[in-house]
């Protein structure tokens, strides 16, 4: 059987991106690359072009990043506030009251690609990011006046990687699972042809 595809064969920009948990706390995000950034999802692709995400932004020291900390799980709230800004992600779920926005069935797809085009512009720029799903959706929710057609759905902590000698500040823990190798399953658990569950036969020959 081939080996399976290796990271060393991605373009850089996806073989060096991880889900970073200790970031340099001194960092701040320029309006004008958080801008960037942003400017990514805003030219994702989305079903019908209709574009049904939506972000809240904090950056470390202002009031929304103060209040996305206090409704993150305990975990994420140790490694999380290093990062120079959260950003809750939010996807449409119903259509709007003015039905300007009609709701999509594919609006979480759309909303994961877009995060997934943040990653990749906030690589480019030397940042990382790290999605999470751990915290109050509901207080989320009632903290930031989400209207009902929208719901909160991830965060991301998005932040310039602590250097080598640079532990973050980070307890034991934090460190260990940073440090932990990261493992996907084999091609051929998921690609398939002829029938589901059949490895697709460029994979085994
Ligand atoms: C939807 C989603 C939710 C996640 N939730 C958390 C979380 O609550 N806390 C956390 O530390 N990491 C969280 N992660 C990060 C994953 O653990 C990480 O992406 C996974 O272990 C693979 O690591 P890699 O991105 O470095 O390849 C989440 C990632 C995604 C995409």
């Amino acid at each position: 059987m081939a080996p399976t595809a290796q990271p060393e064969t991605l373009t850089p920009l996806l073989r060096d991106r991880e889900s970073v948990m200790v970031y340099d706390r001194s960092h701040v995000l320029g309006p004008d690359t958080l801008r960037a950034i942003l400017e990514a999802a805003r030219w994702s692709p989305s079903a019908g072009n209709s574009q049904p995400w939506g972000f809240i932004v904090g950056l470390r020291g202002d009031d929304t990043h103060a209040a996305m900390v206090e409704v993150l799980s305990s975990a994420n709230q140790v490694w999380a506030p290093s990062a120079s800004a959260i950003i809750l992600t939010l996807h449409q779920v119903a259509t709007d009251e003015d039905h300007e926005l009609a709701y999509s069935d594919y609006a979480m797809f759309d909303l994961g690609q877009a995060v997934a085009h943040i990653t990749v512009q906030a690589r480019s720029m030397g940042l990382q990011v790290r999605q999470f799903g751990g915290f109050d959706h509901g207080a989320a929710t009632e903290r930031f006046a989400v209207p009902p057609h929208w719901a909160v759905t991830t965060g991301i902590a998005l932040g310039l990687p602590a250097g080598p000698d640079d532990d973050g500040e980070m307890p034991d823990w934090v460190l260990a699972r940073a440090r932990l190798p990261r493992s996907r399953l084999p091609l051929e658990a998921f690609v398939h042809s002829g029938k589901f569950g059949h490895p697709a036969d460029f994979l085994t020959d």
